[in-house]
C-alpha cells in the first residue's frame, strides 16, 4: 500500500467540482483515509511549493492556492502517487489526455484542479504538511 497527498485546488471547489472530482477518486479504487477543506494563507502556501520557489509562476501559483478554499485529501492505494498522476492527466490541462481530471475541470496550467506528490519523499513531506500522524491511522492503538 502506498499514500499521496491530493489537493482539490481553490478553481475546483469554487467551481463546486470536488463532488464529481471525490466520485472519480473512490471510483478509481482509493481509500481516502483523511480528508479536511482548508483556507491556506499566502504563507502556508509557499511553505508548501518551497521546491517552486525560484521558478517565475511561484508568486502567482501560491496566491491563487490561497484565494479560497482547498480540499486535503490522503489517498491510499497500490501505487498511489502514480496511479494517481495518472488519474490526473499532465499538469497542463489542455495538453492532458482526454477523461482526466485536469482534462475535463482544469482551464489553465495554473488553474488546474489538483495536485499530486510526485515522489515518496514529496509525498511524506506533503501529507506531513497537513495531516497528523494520528489523522492518518498511524497511531498504534488504531
Ligand atoms: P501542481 O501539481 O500543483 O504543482 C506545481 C504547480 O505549479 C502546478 O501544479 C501548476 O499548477 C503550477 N505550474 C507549473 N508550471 C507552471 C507554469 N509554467 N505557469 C504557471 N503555473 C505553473
Amino acid at each position: 500500500m502506498e499514500r499521496t497527498l491530493a489537493i482539490i485546488k481553490p478553481d475546483a471547489v469554487v467551481a463546486r467540482q470536488v463532488g464529481a472530482i471525490l466520485q472519480r477518486i473512490e471510483g478509481a479504487g482509493f481509500t481516502v483515509r483523511a480528508m479536511r477543506l482548508v483556507r491556506l494563507s499566502q504563507v502556508e502556501a509557499e511553505g508548501f511549493y518551497a521546491v517552486h520557489r525560484e521558478r517565475p509562476f511561484f508568486g502567482s501559483l501560491t496566491a491563487f492556492m490561497s484565494s479560497g478554499p482547498a480540499v486535503v485529501l490522503a489517498l491510499e492505494a497500490p501505487d498511489a502517487i502514480r496511479k494517481w498522476r495518472a488519474l490526473m492527466g499532465a499538469t497542463d490541462p489542455g495538453k492532458a489526455d482526454v477523461g482526466t481530471i485536469r482534462c475535463d475541470f482544469g482551464t489553465s496550467i495554473e488553474h488546474n484542479a489538483t495536485h499530486g506528490s510526485d515522489a515518496q519523499d514529496t509525498a511524506a513531506f506533503e501529507l506531513g504538511y497537513f495531516f497528523a500522524g494520528g489523522e492518518l491511522g498511524e497511531d498504534a492503538e488504531r
